[in-house]
């Protein structure tokens, strides 16, 4: 009961959207990491892709480890997507609280920033894991190999075309925005800000959100600008990239090499 109590009381919603928010944050500064693999060679991140799924294989089987975080990552969307809205409500109907006006004004920039970021970045993922994850929208040809994506392969297609790469890139911007503001109300949620702190506490968030977006938009740019080269299964006998490599689209829809 003290528990429903506390779920529905302003502040436990507060914390809630935190702890999600955190558990989050925790994964994309995992999947930035994973991606940097792909700055080793197209084998490093195809067999990272690997590791994920056969990680902990004699405990959860294969694939269960990757299963736990999509569960666990996930619920936290879902979690963190109704507490924002019932706290918006919860808001909306309480008594309006007088605020200077420039406060106030911050404090409606800011909430719509965060709405609109949050928005936009639910479209993305919904549509980077059909992109990326199950090859169901394939603006690029999508490989696969027995159940494992070639996951260099089809991030060295995709941001060969330059909207998908500058999609990618605005939405990690947009993503960079949305946790700086996002982190910066975690450490205020838990009554963590005061004055001697908040330089610190917005330098950690501002660090957070900067070496996010420079780690995730450096894959579209080094694919798009031709620093990464092209896998192998793309290149001629004479080591030049072949047709495929270049005509991202040429190969049939569905195609499944
Ligand atoms: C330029 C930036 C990004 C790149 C290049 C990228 C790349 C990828 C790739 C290649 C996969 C498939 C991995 C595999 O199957 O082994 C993937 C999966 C995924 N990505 Fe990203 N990603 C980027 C940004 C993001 C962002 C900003 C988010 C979240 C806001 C995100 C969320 C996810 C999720 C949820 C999955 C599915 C994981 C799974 O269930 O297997 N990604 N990403």
């Amino acid at each position: 009961m003290q528990i429903l109590r506390f779920t529905r009381s302003s502040l436990g919603k507060k914390i809630i959207v935190a702890v999600t928010g955190s558990i989050m944050i925790g994964f994309l500064l995992l999947h930035a990491y994973g991606n940097m693999h792909a700055y080793f060679g197209a084998n490093e991140i195809n067999d990272y892709s690997t590791w994920l799924r056969t990680f902990a294989e004699h405990l959860f089987g294969y694939g269960g480890f990757l299963w736990i975080v999509r569960v666990v990552v996930g619920g936290s969307l879902i979690v963190h997507v109704i507490t924002v809205i019932s706290l918006i409500r919860q808001n909306r109907a309480a008594r309006p609280v007088r605020y200077r006006k420039t406060s106030r004004r911050r404090r409606v920039i800011i909430g719509l920033t965060m709405l609109f970021s949050g928005l936009i970045i639910l479209t993305f993922v919904v549509l980077h894991i059909l992109q990326f994850t199950t090859g169901t929208i394939e603006p690029t040809p999508f490989h696969e190999s027995n159940g494992l994506g070639i996951v260099y392969i089809n991030l060295y297609q995709a941001f060969q075309v330059w909207w998908i790469a500058w999609i990618y890139i605005f939405v990690v911007a947009i993503v960079a925005v949305h946790i700086y503001h996002g982190a910066w109300s975690v450490f205020q949620t838990f009554g963590w800000n005061n004055a001697d702190r908040n330089g610190f506490f917005r330098a950690t968030a501002a660090t957070i959100a900067i070496g996010l977006f420079l780690s995730f938009a450096s894959v579209p740019v080094t694919f798009w600008t031709g620093i990464m080269p092209p896998p192998a299964s793309l290149m001629t006998e004479s080591n030049q990239p072949s047709p495929d490599a270049t005509a991202h689209v040429q190969l049939p829809q569905g195609h499944r090499p």
